[in-house]
């Protein structure tokens, strides 16, 4: 059975990668992930400062999935830029998060990181949404354009976008004509369900301490919403922009999910916290013991073929 596939021009020995955010933000956490099964990897969303984040608790495990407010707590991209180098000795693309708290933060980031040869490509993260008082760029659809303008002609290298989960068919169609109009070579789908609320019953509190406990929700809570988006964008999007699918991967079933929507690439988060990165062999397995009794032998059996009723 064979996992390959390909993402933003690189060949990559099989379709898993972390989510940004999970176990990607110091440099022992990346080493790891380069020396894990994953086909790529990719750092946790940079900004030009290093910043602490949001107050402690700011991730909890629930029983369906997670909870986090973290506020972007990261070394700052200089540091990733860094690592990079380090890291090419894993042999495997490493991308790059970037989430700068302006524009202009994004244009100097993505300007220093396009000339540094060991990055292989950047993900702008359009979508965090757990900084208290900062929208999330991509439920703005006027200023996605009004970026993606701006920061694409800058990029030289493979550039994909982290979307939210969006609910209504008509934003589905309208982001979709805006992506369309770039040169992106993928668009991840998705990032938490953002600003929902985890309470705890017995004490009659919240369970997270940033912003009175609303934070992204991830894990199976996430699947179906992730799917629907995997299969929109895989439907709407032109063929040279990859999706790469990301919500509620636990399992080999998850993961056979998200490539039949449409998926090239799948990502882990909730689970990659839960389970640390021995979760990449075991969903990789799993994944291959489905196919097996699919008699599928390629990905590309199977990708984006689901079928309506
Ligand atoms: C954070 C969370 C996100 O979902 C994201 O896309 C970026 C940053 C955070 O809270 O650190």
């Amino acid at each position: 059975m064979n996992l390959s596939t390909e993402l933003g021009g690189y060949k990559l020995s099989n379709c898993f990668m972390n989510a940004s955010g999970p176990l990607c933000t110091t440099e022992k956490e990346l080493n790891d992930l380069g020396k894990s099964s994953a086909g790529l990897f990719i750092s946790k969303s940079a900004t030009e400062q290093e910043r602490e984040g949001n107050p402690s608790p700011r991730y909890v495990d629930t029983p369906w999935g997670s909870i986090n407010s973290m506020g972007l707590p990261n070394k700052g991209y200089l540091f990733y830029a860094e690592q990079a180098r380090q890291l090419a000795k894993y042999k495997k693309p490493f991308f790059i998060s970037v989430s700068g708290m302006s524009l202009e933060e994004n244009v100097k980031m993505i300007q220093h990181l396009s000339q540094i040869d060991e990055i292989s490509a950047i993900e702008l993260n359009l979508s965090c949404p757990n900084l208290p008082g900062k929208p999330q760029t991509a439920y703005d659809f006027t200023q996605t354009e009004i970026v993606l303008e701006k920061i694409m002609p800058l990029c030289s290298k493979p550039l994909g976008v982290k979307l939210p989960p969006y609910f209504d068919i008509i934003h589905f169609h309208q982001m979709a004509e805006i992506l369309n109009q770039y040169p992106l070579r993928f668009v991840t789908c998705i990032n938490s369900i953002g600003n929902a609320l985890v309470i705890d019953s017995d004490k009659e509190e919240v369970v997270i301490k940033p912003k009175d406990g609303f934070g992204g929700i991830g894990g199976d809570y996430i699947k179906p919403t992730a799917l629907a988006n995997v299969r929109q964008f895989y439907t709407l999007l032109k063929k040279d922009i990859d999706v790469v699918g990301c919500g509620g991967i636990r399992s080999g079933v998850d993961a056979f999910e998200h490539i039949l929507c449409g998926a090239s690439v799948v990502q882990l988060g909730t689970i990659l916290m839960q389970e640390g990165v021995s979760a990449f062999d075991r969903i990789a397995q799993e994944l291959q013991e489905i196919m097996q009794k699919k008699g599928y032998q390629n990905l590309l059996d199977f990708k984006g073929k689901l079928k309506s009723l």
